[in-house]
């Protein structure tokens, strides 16, 4: 019978939820970092599960304000941090929540003999280190190596959530795609992630890249959301060129949100395939976010 305990920082996010989930189901008492308890109650925009019911204790923190994070660690065997930026937040650096926010967890960690760090970076990161969202994420792990805290670094390709977007610029009537929409990439579904991730606890790598059992390009993932929604595809395909004009002109005005559309028109500059694992299929993700009417 599994008794140890572990804090997910990031509990309330996409991978976060079915983390939760998944550590729970495998017996662990599980404290969930959050910002905000109310979000682990209700369904997330992307069919995440609720997952209070799988949370023994909530530690409500805020990587913005590191002193808030003290003690979040005190009585647990291990920490799973998938905490992150991931979209605009007014006056918030990703240097703040990904490197400096994590960077105070895992002091707090050292601090309270936790056995275990494991922590989602991204796939490919040496490709992107001109992107701050990719940069800050790879500081921490330097941190985490250097630490001497025992670790694992899962880098994964993109999540369904992402794929959430394209639905919902779908939805919407029309899809705009950087770049001609040839590259490729295999996506992966939160809970077959978050298997690898429980997996990691007593696994013996300290790095693993991972991504979803099925390789699509861009532009066929688009497509199938017009088809899961019964619409004609209608997708622009904007030259990379006009997404940097896009970009230098974003960031005069919109700091975090240029910060963002940087990370989204680099990954989707090059083929980004990773090691395959899971067996949930995109298609069905898209037919039930049409079933819905959410997202
Ligand atoms: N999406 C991808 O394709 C992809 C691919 C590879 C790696 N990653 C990385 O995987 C991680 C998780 O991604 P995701 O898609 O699950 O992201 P997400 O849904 O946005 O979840 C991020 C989590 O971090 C929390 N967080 C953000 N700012 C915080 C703060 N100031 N203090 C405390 N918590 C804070 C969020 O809390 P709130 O709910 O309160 O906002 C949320 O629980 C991220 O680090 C991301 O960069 C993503």
């Amino acid at each position: 019978m599994e008794n140890r305990k572990v804090l997910v920082a990031g509990a309330s996010g996409y991978l976060g939820r079915y983390v939760v989930k998944e550590f729970s189901e495998r017996g662990y008492q599980v404290r969930a970092l959050v910002r905000d308890p109310k979000k682990l109650v209700s369904e997330g925009p992307n069919l995440e599960p609720p997952v209070r019911e799988y949370v023994t204790e909530i530690f409500t923190g805020d990587a913005v304000n590191r002193e808030s994070l003290k003690d979040a660690c005190k009585g647990v065997d291990l920490v799973f941090s998938c905490m992150g930026l991931t979209k605009p937040q007014n006056g918030v650096t990703s240097e703040q929540i990904d490197h400096l926010g994590n960077r105070a967890l895992l002091e707090d960690a050292l601090a309270n003999g936790v056995k275990k760090f494991i922590y989602i970076s991204v796939f490919n990161s040496q490709k992107m280190m001109n992107v701050d969202m990719v940069k800050t994420h790879e500081d921490f792990v330097q941190d985490l190596k250097a630490s001497g805290m025992p670790y694992t670094v899962i880098r994964p390709a993109a999540y369904f959530s992402d794929m959430g977007m394209f639905f919902n610029m779908a939805r919407s009537g029309h899809v705009f795609l950087f770049g001609d929409g040839s590259n490729r990439f295999n996506p992966i579904h939160g809970a077959d992630l978050a298997k690898v991730c429980v997996d990691a606890v007593d696994g013996g790598n300290r790095e693993i890249d991972i991504g979803g059992p099925e390789i699509f390009t861009y532009t066929e993932t688009n497509v199938m959301a017009f088809e899961a929604l019964g619409k004609q595809p209608s997708i622009t395909h904007v030259p990379m060129w006009i997404g940097d004009v896009a970009l230098f002109i974003t960031g005069i005005f919109n700091k975090p949100m240029a910060s963002v559309m940087l990370f989204a028109i680099s990954v989707s500059g090059f083929d980004n395939v990773a090691p395959a694992t899971g067996s949930r299929h995109l298609k069905d993700f898209y037919r039930e976010l049409s079933s819905r009417g959410t997202a």
